[in-house]
């Protein structure tokens, strides 16, 4: 056998939501709708150059970002979606012995991610009511911790951090440990209290924000998401980046959606309306939900999530399901929502 870094080959493998033909996919937190007309059309006008490699310093689509966030084109890393961006932030900052601060249960390649990088995860369980518990978070910090990860809202259990949370916490972080915002869903998040992570990158030195263009853009496929930091972790970032990552359909598609950002709020909207409409209904029949600011809904089920997730499936109405501790169902088109209540209109409530 050939010699591989042992910490690799005992990473667990990241599990994607399932698919299977015929049934209603919300296991991905994917946007329910097709691209855009402008998108689809910029998408096409470049099949025929993609003999050609991408703007490796993504320019155009950088100053189009930096324009729509109120920062420098310098403050912004783009990636292969944000979890490659992600996955840049850790290991600018982490390698071995140091320590990567974030809650659990959050977004799964977190972990992987911090293990890739040869740094330590450092899982702070989430409060009784499924959301970060920063007091312990800040608690977690010592001499090692190099970042810390702050999902905003909360994949998979849909809660958020309200700005004074989060000023309480920046206010114990040590100003050389940055804090990364992971604001995958924050178009979907409607609460006025939120943290807004530009305003704390504005007011803090060390925060950065990610953001993609999977979630509200509808552009997963295409793959790409950004980092807004300070000019001197954005270069670490663009360092550390795989050369020619971000393709040319992706940063074009993604210039083409942010001047559709019009039409593409109108999608929003009725994504946070049908979440509403869900919410309400699993509620009134009997269902606990909290909070659910992203594009999902969070269903703490226990000990009985394999049997609901079987039950689901029976309907196929594919959801996530994570081990004992509850169920993620993505807020779909309303058709494929009203086949998710209608599956689990035969379920005991939890
Ligand atoms: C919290 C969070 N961050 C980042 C991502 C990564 O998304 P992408 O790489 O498609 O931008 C996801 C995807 O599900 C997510 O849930």
């Amino acid at each position: 056998m050939v010699k591989q870094r042992e910490s690799v080959t005992q990473l667990p493998a990241y599990v994607q939501g399932k698919s299977i033909p015929g049934a209603v996919k919300l296991s991905s937190n994917e946007n329910p709708y097709p691209p855009l007309d402008p998108v689809a059309q910029v998408v096409r006008d470049l099949a025929t150059s993609i003999q050609l490699y991408p703007d490796m310093g993504a320019v155009a689509v950088r100053e189009r970002i930096a324009e729509h966030c109120g920062v420098q084109a310098e403050n912004v890393a783009v990636g292969a979606g944000s979890v490659e961006v992600a996955s840049q932030l850790i290991s600018a900052a982490a390698g071995e012995g140091d320590e990567v601060v974030f809650a659990w249960r959050s977004f799964e390649a977190y972990p992987i991610l911090v293990r890739i990088a040869g740094a330590t995860p450092i899982m702070v369980p989430l409060t009784a009511d499924d959301r970060h518990d920063l007091p312990a978070m800040a608690a977690a910090i010592n001499e090692r911790t190099r970042l810390v990860l702050v999902c905003n809202p909360n994949n998979p259990t849909g809660a958020g951090v309200t700005t004074q949370e989060l000023d309480e916490f920046m206010a114990q972080v040590p100003s050389d440990v940055l804090v990364v915002v992971d604001e995958a869903y924050v178009h979907f998040n409607d609460d006025p209290n939120s943290a807004d992570g530009l305003d704390f990158f504005a007011r803090y030195e060390n925060v950065a924000v990610l953001h993609t263009f999977s979630k509200a853009y509808g552009l997963a496929g295409l793959r790409i998401g950004y980092a807004i930091a300070r000019t001197d972790v954005a270069e670490n970032l663009r360092r550390v980046a795989v050369p020619f990552g971000v393709s040319s359909l992706a940063q074009q598609a993604a210039i083409a959606s942010l001047n559709a950002e019009a039409e593409l709020d109108e999608r929003v909207q009725v994504i946070v309306a049908e979440r509403a409409r869900m919410v309400e209904a699993l509620r009134s029949s009997g269902w606990t939900v909290r909070e659910a600011l992203g594009n999902f809904v969070w269903l703490r089920t226990g000990d009985r999530t394999p049997e609901i997730d079987a039950a689901l499936r029976e309907h196929a109405v594919i959801a996530r399901a994570y081990g004992t501790d509850g169920v993620r169902v993505t807020v779909g088109s309303a058709e494929m929502n009203d086949r998710f209540l209608a599956a689990i209109a035969g379920v005991e409530a939890v």
